[in-house]
């Protein structure tokens, strides 16, 4: 990687990801795209910055071509709470966008990473321990779309050898940016919750189990992914990542071991509930370990320490405000 695009960097991902791809390959080699951002993250501007709507494939290929791109971090996309209330949206963004990138992959010969979901998993699929390789019938639009997502990732490498690479994020924790509409997100609203109101609603049932990642652990997963050495993979695509895997219960408790007078009750949403009920209570991760060296650093605890104390200094410094 020399030359990095980001799509979608003024993301929950995107954002950070941003970051620690220009203090590794130098601010100038990095180019954020947004959509629609007008005063993004800080982040974003301390280097070039373009914007784009995925699905314009030549505006896509101009800046490709411009910045002697040869790597895309293809994150610009609708997540699954967005998606079940906009289906159309989600495939037009989620597929159209995605094919615009393999193919300005393959003409201008770049490599892709591409971020699926525990969403690529449906009902019918084993809830424990569930293997990488394993039955995939999501009901959901954004699972459909992770789903042919991986294959036409996997087809771009067949068919004409494009360098595609990708993960199957669990949801992702982090105290940046706020999530961007997904079936995960209380695991981050339950912490605004927490410091600023000492309450949180939580939107999920009690006894709901999903796996779950810290943001420094997915950026590192990402970044170890694209930097493997080819040789060691026997797969490319799809690879099972997680961190730990709670329900809503397990991480209001552990919040109030360090925030005692924190309460949380619940009110179903019944269309994030059911997209939730579906996805794995907890991936097996094994070939990552095996094929590159995937190892989380962050468990419920130190995360948690961690989200608090981050958040709480936003919070001091924003004075109040979060
Ligand atoms: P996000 O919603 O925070 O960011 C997505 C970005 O895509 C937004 O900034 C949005 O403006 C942009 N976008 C939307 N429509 C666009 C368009 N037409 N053209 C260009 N940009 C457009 O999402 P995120 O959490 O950063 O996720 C990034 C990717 O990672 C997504 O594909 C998502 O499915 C995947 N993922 C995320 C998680 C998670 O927990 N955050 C977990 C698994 C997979
Ligand atoms: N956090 C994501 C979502 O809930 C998982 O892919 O949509």
């Amino acid at each position: 990687m020399t030359k990095i695009l980001i799509t979608g960097a003024a993301g929950q991902i995107g954002s950070e990801l941003t970051v620690a791809l220009r203090q590794r390959y130098g601010a100038g080699n990095v180019i954020a795209c947004g959509h629609k951002t007008k005063l993004g993250p800080k982040s974003l501007y301390t280097g070039p910055f373009v914007y784009l709507d995925i699905r314009n494939f030549s505006t896509l290929v101009n800046i490709v071509k411009r910045y002697k791109i040869d790597t895309i971090f293809h994150l610009a996309g609708i997540l699954s709470a967005v998606a079940e209330q906009n289906p159309q949206l989600a495939w037009d963004v989620n597929m159209t966008g995605l094919t615009n990138v393999l193919e300005v992959a393959r003409v201008c010969h770049c490599a892709v990473f591409f971020p699926s979901s525990i969403g690529a998993f449906g009902p019918s699929t084993p809830l424990d321990n569930t293997p990488q390789l394993t039955i995939q019938r999501p009901q959901s639009m954004y699972g459909i779309t992770k789903v042919a997502g991986e294959l036409l990732c996997d087809y771009y490498w067949q068919k004409y050898a494009v360098d595609t690479r990708g993960l199957r994020f669990p949801g992702l924790i982090s105290y940046e940016t706020r999530p961007g509409g997904g079936t995960t997100d209380y695991a981050v609203e339950i912490f605004y919750g927490a410091i600023k109101d000492k309450k949180y609603c939580c939107f999920l049932k009690q006894g709901t189990r999903l796996d779950m990642m810290y943001m420094q652990d997915a950026l590192r997963a990402a970044i170890t992914l694209m930097e493997a050495d080819p040789a060691r993979l026997t797969t490319r695509n799809a690879f099972n990542v997680t961190a730990m895997s709670f329900a809503p219960e397990d991480i209001f408790a552990e919040i109030k071991k360090s925030i005692p007078d924190f309460t949380m009750t619940y009110e179903v949403d019944l269309l994030r509930q059911a997209i939730a009920d579906s996805w794995p209570n907890k991936m097996d991760d094994s070939e990552a370990r095996k094929q590159w060296g995937w190892q989380p650093e962050y468990d419920l605890p130190i995360m948690t320490r961690e989200m608090i104390d981050k958040l709480s200094e936003r919070m001091q410094h924003e004075g109040g405000k979060l």
